[in-house]
């Protein structure tokens, strides 16, 4: 397409969980849905990006026009964004990333045996904020799920992760995972604005003018 506000523009979006093998048929992940993902991707491919969608184990269609690429763990999900990422213009990673993986994942299924059984989790790479380092990298949007303190939490986020965007929403009790409609707080350097609650493919399209604005700027 040669018409839209990302026209020309390529971006690369993560969305959904990534599951992390304790052992053949065992996982640690997390209830995100990939809804708010491919809501972005889907948003993105419609103002004329081209767009690839890499996305953890999620029950989705993928979007018109949009690139998909499936992974499973944290590992897999950082390989393939910076497979990925040559030519990129903008990096949303809305997946929920499992921040720690079993650090050593049996072969055979673990049998039940003692009262206990410890795990030892070792630390994933954050994706995010690999990219958000990189000289001459993408603009980056990155989410922060907060249970409290939403505002600050977001901030610190930003600046820790160095990333040019974060969009904030509060979780828990019957809000943001797996859930159709969602609020943001979107922060930046020097400024922020709220999204009020709406569907979530409704918010992917305000929120990625919000981008295109702090992106001229960048
Ligand atoms: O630090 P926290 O996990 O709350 O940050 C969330 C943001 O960082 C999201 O944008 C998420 O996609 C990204 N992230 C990542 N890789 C990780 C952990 C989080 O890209 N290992």
């Amino acid at each position: 397409s040669n018409t839209g506000l990302f026209a020309g523009q390529k971006v690369v979006v993560t969305a959904g969980p990534t599951r992390e093998a304790v052992d053949p048929v065992r996982f640690i992940s997390n209830r995100s849905s990939g809804k708010m993902g491919f809501a972005l991707a889907e948003a993105f491919a419609a103002e004329g990006a081209k767009v690839v969608l890499v996305s953890g184990p999620v029950n989705m269609a993928t979007p018109a026009g949009v690139q998909r690429v499936d992974v499973v763990s944290a590992l897999q999900m950082h390989e393939a964004v910076f497979d990925h990422l040559p030519g990129t213009d903008v990096f949303a990673g809305c997946a929920a990333v499992a921040d720690y993986r079993p650090g050593n994942p049996q072969q055979q299924k673990i049998k039940k045996a003692e009262q206990q059984l410890e795990l030892t989790l070792v630390k994933n790479p954050d994706i995010l904020a690999e990219v958000a380092a990189l000289d001459d990298g993408p603009f980056t949007l990155g989410f922060a799920a907060e249970t409290r303190k939403l505002a600050e939490n977001a901030r610190i986020k930003l600046v820790r992760k160095s990333v040019d965007m974060i969009a904030a929403n509060l979780v828990g009790e019957n809000r943001g995972f797996d859930m159709e409609g969602n609020a943001l707080l979107v922060l930046w350097s020097d400024g922020e604005t709220e999204l009020p609650m709406q569907s979530k493919k409704s918010l992917a399209r305000e929120l990625i003018q919000v981008v295109a604005e702090q992106q001229v700027r960048k």
